[in-house]
């Protein structure tokens, strides 16, 4: 096995470290791989200097984890080459957990010490490294959640806390109880939302670095045929042209330029999209290519 690249971590507060280009596993339950071909996977990201693996208790109707867990289970020592991030939050309808009635969040003490207990069975591993709400829980009760954070980190199964998908002013009432360390977001040439509605700017405030999820904007980037795919692609590829590199590296690259400092998370099974990924880490978008991706997304320059 070849050495891991040395790759800068991305440091977040509270001690945790993660790799600046983060591997996501939502979608390993669909590439129907055997317990030999996830742990090449796994392998191949580390030596690419992607240590961290991000997951969710939902993902694959809860079958993830397990998947990954297996294959962890067949090489143990690769867990003090990675971190793992989990989330819990989410209650789907699903034959493995027959106590949900309808689709629903909870953010109740009860569900997320139930939660990480599940996840860190099926993960095999004795602590997460971050530890995510993954969606905001109207009913959440920020006094009960912090006090659960504090309980989960005493006991060691939890190293690090943060939210994902929340409103500016929820995450602020939570990280005002208890520090969070991260927030992860939808962000691409195809989603700007985030870039508009306050949360990217209450990370640069906070300090607080954003995981970004669907960076291709879920494949769309390079599959879609609405008029906002075409337009973005036509300037991605050229700027791929320009660089040398590829329109998913340039992707990559919008998304780090910005001042937030986002770490992005990859959603690809194939090992040369992780690599695109980690290219990216060694481009600077000028202000001007970056307004250009941002002009061909929206359809209109910048008033
Ligand atoms: N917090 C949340 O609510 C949330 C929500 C969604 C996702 N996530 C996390 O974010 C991760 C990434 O999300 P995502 O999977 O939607 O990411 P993405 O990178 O935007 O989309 C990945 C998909 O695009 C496809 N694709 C097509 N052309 C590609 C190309 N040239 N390069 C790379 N991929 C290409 C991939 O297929 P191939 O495999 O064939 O390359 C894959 O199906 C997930 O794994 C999950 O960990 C979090």
């Amino acid at each position: 096995m070849n050495a891991p690249a040395p790759l800068t971590p991305a440091r977040f507060s509270d001690g945790l470290s993660l790799s600046p280009i983060v591997a996501g596993a939502w979608r390993m339950a669909d590439w129907g791989w055997d317990v030999a071909q996830r742990l090449r996977w796994i392998e191949q990201a580390l030596d690419l200097g992607v240590t961290s693996f991000d997951h969710a208790d939902i993902y694959g109707g809860y079958t993830v984890e397990a998947l990954f867990g297996e294959a962890l289970a067949a090489a143990p020592a690769l867990r003090q080459r990675m971190q793992i991030v989990s989330k819990c939050g989410i209650r789907l309808v699903s034959a493995n957990r027959s106590g949900h009635a309808i689709k629903s969040y909870d953010s109740s003490r009860a569900h997320v010490l139930a939660s990480v207990d599940a996840s860190l069975q099926a993960l095999r591993t004795e602590h997460i490294d971050l530890l995510l709400i993954h969606r905001p829980d109207s009913l959440m009760d920020p006094d009960e959640l912090a006090d659960t954070f504090v309980q989960l980190k005493a006991t060691g199964k939890v190293r690090a806390v943060g939210v994902s998908n929340h409103l500016p002013s929820q995450l602020a009432m939570l990280h005002r109880r208890h520090a969070l360390v991260t927030q992860q977001i939808e962000l691409s040439p195809l989603q700007l939302q985030a870039l508009d509605d306050g949360t990217l700017d209450q990370c640069v405030d906070l300090g607080l670095r954003p995981m970004i999820w669907s960076p291709l904007g879920g494949g769309r980037l390079f599959t879609g045929t609405d008029p906002q795919a075409l337009r973005v692609r036509a300037v991605l590829d050229a700027l791929a042209a320009q660089h040398g590199v590829s329109a998913a590296t340039i992707a990559y690259a919008w998304i780090l330029r910005h001042p937030s400092r986002p770490v992005p998370i990859t959603g690809s099974h194939r090992i040369e999209a992780l690599a695109e990924a980690v290219a990216a880490l060694g481009l600077r978008l000028s202000a001007e290519d970056w307004y250009r991706v941002w002009q061909a997304s929206t359809g209109h320059e910048v008033a």
